[in-house]
């Protein structure tokens, strides 16, 4: 069952300037073109359009993601697991509080875009009930890659893995 992976310690919360720099950390070590600083900076002060949340154990950032809000949709625009704590279930319970906290904001459909050969993150993705719309050819600078554009309808009752912990809202946490 997924919730016995799950410490006592953890925790998803909001993002705040405190965890920027164990933010890009993770971010640096897990691609290949990370976003830049400012960029997180932005994020965390765009209350109104951004969702950034923070995995902490024992207080320490160990995965973060974000998600932004486009009228009724939800646009989940990075997710990273530090490596050390990857296949713990980190990365979907962070999934799983973002898709909650796009539902509690009145979307009804989530999308993203991926990387083609990114079969870890696709599996996740198609675990929530995302399926591919769209590729898009040369999509990433670094690489020339294309991306996967996949897409789900945000409902109550998504699917989600078996046995999974509801997450209390997490805007209500953050307060
Ligand atoms: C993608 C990523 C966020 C997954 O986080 P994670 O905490 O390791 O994933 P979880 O333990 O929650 O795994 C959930 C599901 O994702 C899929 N998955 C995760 N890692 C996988 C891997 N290495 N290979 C295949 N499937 C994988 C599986 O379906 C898994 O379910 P299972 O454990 O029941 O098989 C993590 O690998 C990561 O940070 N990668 C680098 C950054 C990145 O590529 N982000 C995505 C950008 S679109």
């Amino acid at each position: 069952m997924d919730e016995m992976k799950l410490e006592k310690s953890d925790e998803i919360v909001r993002m705040s300037l405190h965890d920027l720099e164990d933010v890009l950390a993770i971010e640096r070590d897990s691609f290949s073109n990370p976003w830049p600083k400012d960029h997180f900076r932005q994020i965390i002060s765009d209350r109104k359009h951004a969702v950034p949340l923070v995995a902490k154990r024992d207080g320490e950032v160990i995965g973060y993601g974000i998600a932004w809000l486009k009228f009724e949709t939800f646009h989940i625009g990075n997710l990273a697991v530090h490596r050390s704590f990857r296949r713990r279930k980190i990365g979907q319970r962070l999934l799983r509080a973002l898709m909650e906290t796009g539902l509690g904001r009145d979307c009804r459909l989530a999308t993203l875009e991926v990387r083609e050969t990114n079969q870890a993150a696709i599996s996740l993705y198609r675990k929530f009930g995302f399926s591919p719309v769209a590729l898009q050819t040369g999509y990433y600078d670094d690489t020339g890659e294309n991306a996967i554009i996949m897409m789900t309808e945000l409902r109550q009752d998504v699917r989600t893995p078996p046995g999974y912990q509801m997450i209390p809202h997490v805007e209500e946490k953050d307060r």
